[in-house]
């Protein structure tokens, strides 16, 4: 398949029956106490791994909610540098990694060469992911696991242009095949466009003041360095607090960059197609409009009834497809913010797919 680069080991795809993850211990609320299992040896091997990489979020509880099973097949639809992924290879499944960037693919595939006979990497938009297994014969899945937005590691490299604290190129495309950069948004958009990007993917209160600043400087000196936007957004809002006042306004680029509120979206409409009936997917969004996606997406999902005003009656749910496992968004405990505050964000979902029969009965 054009643009699909496939790399993957496995010699034989499972499509066995239907999983039946037997879960033990349930934590619904943000708080630590319940934690499911503990700081085990095997997981504080997975974490050093890939330590200077990216440090999987949520590692226990992924893999708490996932149940992985021996010879069971799991899509790691944001394989990162593969914590996530080696977590469930440990316990003998296999496992598809998928990731738009070809430096976290090169890592993971020589993090997780040991599970050559188990593990596949491809290159891939999970907005694709229904149309990629597809590609490579598969037939269902027993989990998937999206870990959104970017690693530790895209962050951290300023030449990716991520990060408004050290000087890079104002690129932040996770894929550099795609072709507009966060500097081509920044130096070309219309003035309310930019306006709309901050506010919609920013949340950027003072989004039309900073659009306008940045028109009016563009025809002065266009933007190419990440430290250059972030000193002139700065220049331009008060500091409130510990946060930068550029993070909206990149986090807002980043989003538009690599459209990924609608890649999002697409992706879960697509999940219950590929998921077996006991089967789970498990999501971890790291703001509000992400998570709020997810949580809205879930809700309409897994109501066995639909009603509206103009209608005598509820109606049955076509889109009955999932059973909510946990009920709230489940934060990191406060020992894992402490040991990696980037985690801080992190909310995690879970739901499992009902048998088939109650979406169509
Ligand atoms: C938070 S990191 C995942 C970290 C991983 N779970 C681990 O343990 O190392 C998110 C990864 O997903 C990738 N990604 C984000 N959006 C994507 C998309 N739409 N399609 C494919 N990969 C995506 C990013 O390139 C990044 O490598």
């Amino acid at each position: 398949m054009a643009g699909i680069n496939a790399h993957y080991h496995l010699s034989q795809w499972p499509v066995g029956s239907a999983p039946e993850p037997k879960v033990s211990a349930h934590r619904n609320e943000a708080s630590p106490s319940g934690a499911p299992s503990g700081n085990t040896p095997s997981l504080k091997r997975a974490r050093q791994g890939g330590e200077d990489y990216h440090l999987p979020v949520l590692l226990e509880e992924v893999t708490h909610y996932l149940a992985p099973k021996r010879d069971n097949l799991y899509l790691d639809a944001t394989l990162g540098g593969g914590g996530h992924s080696e977590q469930l290879l440990r316990v003998g499944a296999n496992v598809i990694g998928l990731d738009q960037d070809p430096a976290a693919l090169s890592f993971a595939r020589a993090r997780l060469g040991d599970y050559r006979d188990s593990f596949g990497a491809i290159q891939g938009n999970f907005r694709e992911f229904g149309e990629i297994l597809e590609t490579i014969g598969i037939s269902g899945l027993d989990g998937v696991l999206l870990d959104l937005g970017i690693s530790s590691r895209q962050v951290d490299d300023a030449d990716r242009g991520f990060s408004f604290s050290k000087p890079g190129p104002l690129d932040m495309r996770m894929n550099p095949d795609v072709e507009v950069t966060a500097a081509e948004l920044v130096n070309n958009c219309e003035e309310e466009e930019l306006a709309r990007v901050f506010y919609e993917y920013g949340e950027e209160r003072a989004s039309r003041r900073i659009a306008r600043g940045i028109v009016e400087r563009r025809q002065v000196k266009s933007f190419q360095c990440t430290t250059d936007l972030a000193q002139f957004v700065e220049s331009m809002v008060p500091r409130r607090g510990r946060t930068h006042p550029a993070t909206r306004v990149f986090q807002a680029l980043r989003i538009a960059v690599n459209n990924e509120l609608r890649a999002l979206e697409e992706a879960l409409s697509e999940v219950p197609k590929w998921l077996r009936p006991g089967g789970r997917l498990v999501v971890i969004s790291f703001h509000s409009l992400e998570d709020r996606i997810v949580k809205s997406y879930l809700k309409r999902c897994s109501q066995a009834q639909v009603d509206r005003p103009e209608w005598p009656a509820p109606k049955k749910n076509p889109e009955h497809y999932f059973k909510l496992v946990i009920n709230k968004g489940l934060a990191p405990s406060p020992e894992e913010i402490k040991s990696n505050p980037r985690a801080r964000s992190a909310r995690l979902r879970v739901a499992e797919r009902l048998e088939k029969a109650a979406s169509t009965s």
